[in-house]
C-alpha cells in the first residue's frame, strides 16, 4: 500500500485512467470520502471532484497502474492547463505549467519544436482552430498506453503555435472499450465555426470493434463544447445510415459552409465497392445530411495495388481553386516500396461536382511519415499540421509518449497551381536562430540542439549528413535532379526521393529525429521520423549553393492569458 498526502483546491477534478485489481480510496482527516474497492482488471477512466480545499490523502495498492491521470479546476483550467500527476511506490509526483515543460524538454528524445503529448500515443491531428487569440489543436488520443488502442480526443492550446498548454481529454469513447476487449471510439474529426462563431466538432466514432481491417462500423457525430471548449458537452449521432456499396470505412468528416449551394457541405473518406473515395453529404441544418454522392472516387489501379479506403479528407478553396487532400490507407507505391502516401489533387468545384484540373495525384511528401494531414482556414490563411508516423518505424527505446506533429504550415499554390507548403510565419518569432560558422571541412558542430539548414543557389551534387561520432543520422542528396532523403536503418528497399523543378533552394529542419524538407519553394516537401540515432552533433554539407546553417532554440514558454 503506498500513501501519499496532497493540498487540493476547493472544485479540483482528477480524470485518471487506471487498472487493478487493488482498491484506491481517498481521505480527508483520516475519513474515507471517495474509494473504489476493486479496480477493474482493464484499463478504465475514473473521475473524482473535490469540494472544499484541503489536505488530501490517496491510498492505493501495488496492484493499481495509473496510466494517465491529471487534476485541474475547471474555471482556470483554459488559463493555466492541467497539472499531470504520477503515481508511483514513491508518492504522488505533480507538475504543472513550466514544470511540466520542463519535464518534457527533459527527455532528450522529445522534439522540442514539434508537438507531442506528455504521455501515451497521440496519432491525427483534430479539430483544428482558432479561437480568439488561441489557437486549438485536438488529437488522437490513447491515454492508456504506448500503442494505438480505444480513442479519445487529446487538447492543447497555443498562443503561437509553438507553446503548447495540455488540456483535460476533450472527448471520450461512447463505451469502456477495454471492458468489451474492444477497439474503436472518438476517432477524427474536424473543427465548424458556425455563423454565430461558436465551433462545433465533427467526428467518427468507430463502435466497439474485434478487428482492426473489417466489419466495423463507423458512424458521424457532432459535439458542442462547453464554453470554454474544454469538454464536449453535447455529443448527437448524425449519420448513422452508409450508403449503398460502403461497407465498414466510413469516416473523418470535414464541414464548411458553402455559399454556391447555399448550404452545409461535409466530405467522409471510404471505400465505395473497394475503391478508395471521398463522399459528398449536404445539410441545411447541421443535423440532418443527405448524401449526394461521391466527390472523388479512385481508379482501380489503388485498390490494386493495397489502398483500403481514404482517410481524413480535406476539401477547401485555395487562391480560386478547391483543393481535396487524401490518405490511401494501405497502399503500397509499386516504383518505390512507399507507403502511407497523402495526395492531394487541385480543381474546380461546380454543382456540388469536383473537377480535377488533372487526373494525376500530386505526392504531398515524399518521405511519407507525414499522414492525417488537417488543415483550416485562420487569419486567411490555410494552416495545416500532420502526424509524422507511417508505421514503418517506431520508438525502440523506453518512452513515455507515441507520436509528434508536424510544424505549423501554411499551404499555397504555386504558379502552375500546385499545392505547396511553407513553415507557417509564426515560427520567425517563437523560434530563435543562431547562425553557426562552419569548420574547414564544411562542418558544423550543432551541439544536439534543433538546427535548419538553409540552402540557396544550384544544388545539383548537394549532400547534407548529419551524424553523431560518426553514425549517420541522415543523408539528403540532390543528384540528377532528385532529391532523397535516407535514415541508418534504411535497407534501400524504399526509396524516399521526389524530382525537384527549380532546384535551387532548399530548407531543412531537424528535430530530435525528425527531418522536414522543403524545397521548390514548398512544391516539394519532404519529412522522416527516424527513432534511432536521434542526436547528431555534426553535420556537413557539400555544396555549390549559399548555405546558412542555425541552431534552433524555442523562445520561452507563455503561460496563462
Ligand atoms: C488515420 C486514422 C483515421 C481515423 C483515426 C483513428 O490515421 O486511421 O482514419 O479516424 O486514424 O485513430
Amino acid at each position: 500500500m503506498t500513501r501519499a498526502s496532497v493540498h487540493l483546491e476547493s472544485g479540483e477534478r482528477i480524470e485518471f485512467w487506471a487498472q487493478g485489481p487493488g482498491r484506491i480510496t481517498i481521505g480527508i482527516r483520516d475519513q474515507t470520502v471517495w474509494q473504489i474497492p476493486a479496480l477493474s482488471a482493464v484499463p478504465a477512466s475514473y473521475s473524482y471532484h473535490h469540494r472544499e480545499a484541503s489536505e488530501t490523502t490517496f491510498e492505493w495498492d501495488d496492484t493499481v497502474t495509473v496510466f494517465w491521470a491529471y487534476s485541474y479546476v475547471p474555471a482556470t483550467v483554459a488559463a493555466v492547463g492541467i497539472t499531470m500527476w504520477d503515481f508511483s511506490t514513491a508518492g504522488i509526483m505533480r507538475r504543472h505549467g513550466e514544470e511540466l515543460s520542463n519535464w518534457m524538454r527533459c527527455d532528450e528524445e522529445r522534439p522540442s519544436l514539434h508537438f507531442s503529448p506528455p504521455k501515451n500515443w497521440m496519432n491525427d491531428p483534430n479539430g483544428l482552430c482558432k479561437i480568439g487569440d488561441t489557437w486549438h489543436v485536438f488529437y488522437q488520443f490513447h491515454p492508456c498506453g504506448n500503442d494505438w488502442g480505444p480513442m479519445h480526443w487529446g487538447h492543447a492550446t497555443s498562443k503561437d503555435l509553438f507553446n503548447w498548454l495540455h488540456l483535460p481529454v476533450f472527448l471520450h469513447p461512447e463505451q469502456e472499450l477495454w471492458r468489451l476487449g474492444a477497439t474503436g471510439g472518438a476517432f477524427s474529426g474536424t473543427a465548424f465555426e458556425g455563423k454565430n462563431g461558436q465551433h462545433v466538432f465533427f467526428y467518427t466514432e468507430r463502435l466497439p470493434a474485434y478487428d482492426l481491417f473489417t466489419g466495423y462500423r463507423e458512424v458521424q457525430k457532432l459535439a458542442i463544447p462547453d464554453r470554454n471548449t474544454i469538454k464536449a458537452e453535447c455529443v448527437t449521432s448524425i449519420i448513422e445510415e452508409r450508403p449503398k456499396g460502403v461497407y465498414h470505412d466510413f469516416r473523418d468528416p470535414k464541414v464548411w459552409w458553402d455559399d454556391a449551394a447555399g448550404g452545409y457541405r461535409m466530405v467522409l473518406g471510404a471505400s465505395l465497392d473497394g475503391d478508395p473515395a471521398v463522399l459528398l453529404y449536404g445539410s441545411v441544418d447541421l443535423s440532418e445530411w443527405t448524401y449526394l454522392g461521391p466527390l472523388y472516387r479512385a481508379p482501380k489501379e489503388y485498390a490494386e495495388a493495397g489502398a483500403r479506403a481514404i482517410e481524413c479528407p480535406d476539401f477547401f478553396p485555395l487562391n480560386g481553386k478547391w483543393i481535396l487532400l487524401m490518405g490511401f490507407v494501405g497502399l503500397t507505391e509499386a516504383s518505390t516500396g512507399r507507403h502511407n502516401l497523402l495526395y492531394a489533387l487541385v480543381g474546380n468545384f461546380v454543382n456540388d461536382a469536383f473537377i480535377p484540373e488533372s487526373v494525376e495525384l500530386q505526392v504531398l511528401d515524399f518521405g511519407t511519415d507525414f499522414y492525417a494531414l488537417q488543415s483550416f482556414r485562420a487569419e486567411d490563411r490555410q494552416i495545416a499540421f500532420a502526424w509524422l508516423f507511417n508505421w514503418e518505424y517506431r520508438k525502440t527505446a523506453v518512452s513515455p509518449y507515441s507520436g509528434e506533429l508536424s510544424l505549423p504550415r501554411q499551404l499555397c499554390l504555386d504558379e502552375r497551381n500546385r499545392l505547396s507548403m511553407r513553415i507557417a510565419e509564426e515560427f520567425e518569432t517563437a523560434v530563435r536562430k543562431e547562425i553557426l560558422t562552419p569548420d574547414r571541412d564544411d562542418g558544423y558542430a550543432i551541439g544536439k540542439y534543433p538546427f535548419e539548414a538553409r540552402l540557396s543557389g544550384p544544388l545539383e551534387g548537394t549532400t547534407i549528413k548529419a551524424s553523431d561520432a560518426n553514425r549517420l543520422s541522415f543523408e539528403l542528396t540532390v543528384r540528377d535532379g532528385m532529391i532523397s532523403v535516407r535514415l541508418e536503418q534504411d535497407d534501400g528497399s524504399i526509396r524516399y526521393a521526389a524530382r525537384l523543378d527549380t532546384a535551387d533552394d532548399i530548407r531543412v529542419i531537424y528535430d530530435a529525429g525528425i527531418v522536414e524538407v522543403f524545397a521548390d519553394g514548398g512544391r516539394v516537401c519532404g519529412t522522416r521520423r527516424s527513432y534511432a540515432n536521434t542526436s547528431p552533433d555534426h553535420i556537413r554539407i557539400s555544396s555549390l549553393a549559399k548555405v546558412t546553417v542555425s541552431a534552433l532554440h524555442l523562445a520561452e514558454p507563455i503561460f496563462g492569458a
